[in-house]
């Protein structure tokens, strides 16, 4: 603990990036889904938790919930470059049109694998969503259809994200001196 945290995103910029995104997807999504299908949102634990709860209750849509638990991050702030499952999802996301939810894209490795997952269970249409991206990271090729904002290559902390379990608490985003 004990780290030089920075503001760098604050509680009132979240809350309005989150329902600028919450609009988009309730427009968009209201003209996919038939009159009897819901949205299945898949989200990417644990990071992702309090982006996911302000954000689904924005939709406008009727919204089914699932989660996975992934981890590519060892511990501190080096992606390990391997993903490991850690809770799978509850249903398989067949016929269904799903939207994933994670909270910061780094090297896209986390996304990819779960994109590809999805799709070889016959999910009909998966979207993906994030809080930030940090687009200058990228190691692998992934698209990313709802961004909330770009940020530079800086570990950042609070509103779910973690250094080493520590700080997703915070109500505000934060560099962090590492
Ligand atoms: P990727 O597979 O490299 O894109 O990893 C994405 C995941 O790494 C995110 O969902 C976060 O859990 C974690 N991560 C990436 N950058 C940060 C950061 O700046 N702070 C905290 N966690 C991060
Ligand atoms: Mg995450």
């Amino acid at each position: 603990m004990a780290h030089e945290l920075h503001e760098f995103i604050s509680r009132e910029e979240i809350s309005n990036t989150v329902r600028r995104l919450g609009r988009e997807l309730s427009l968009d999504y209201a003209s996919t889904l038939k009159p009897n299908e819901s949205l299945k949102v898949i989200v990417i634990l644990k990071g992702a938790i309090l982006f996911a709860s302000d954000l689904i209750r924005e939709l406008k849509v009727p919204v089914r919930l699932d989660m996975i638990r992934l981890a590519s991050y060892g511990s501190g702030s080096e992606s390990s470059g391997k993903i490991h499952m850690l809770k799978d999802l509850e249903q398989t996301p067949k016929d269904e049109h799903v939207l994933i939810l994670d909270e910061i894209i780094d090297t896209g490795r986390t996304l990819s694998f779960l994109i590809q997952k999805l799709r070889s269970a016959g999910a009909k249409s998966v979207k993906t969503c994030t809080l930030l991206n940090k687009a200058s990271r990228r190691q692998v090729i992934v698209n990313v259809d709802y961004i909330g904002k770009e940020i530079e290559d800086k570990f950042v902390v609070g509103y779910g994200l973690d250094f080493n379990e520590d700080y997703r608490n915070l109500p505000a985003i934060h560099y962090i001196k590492t």
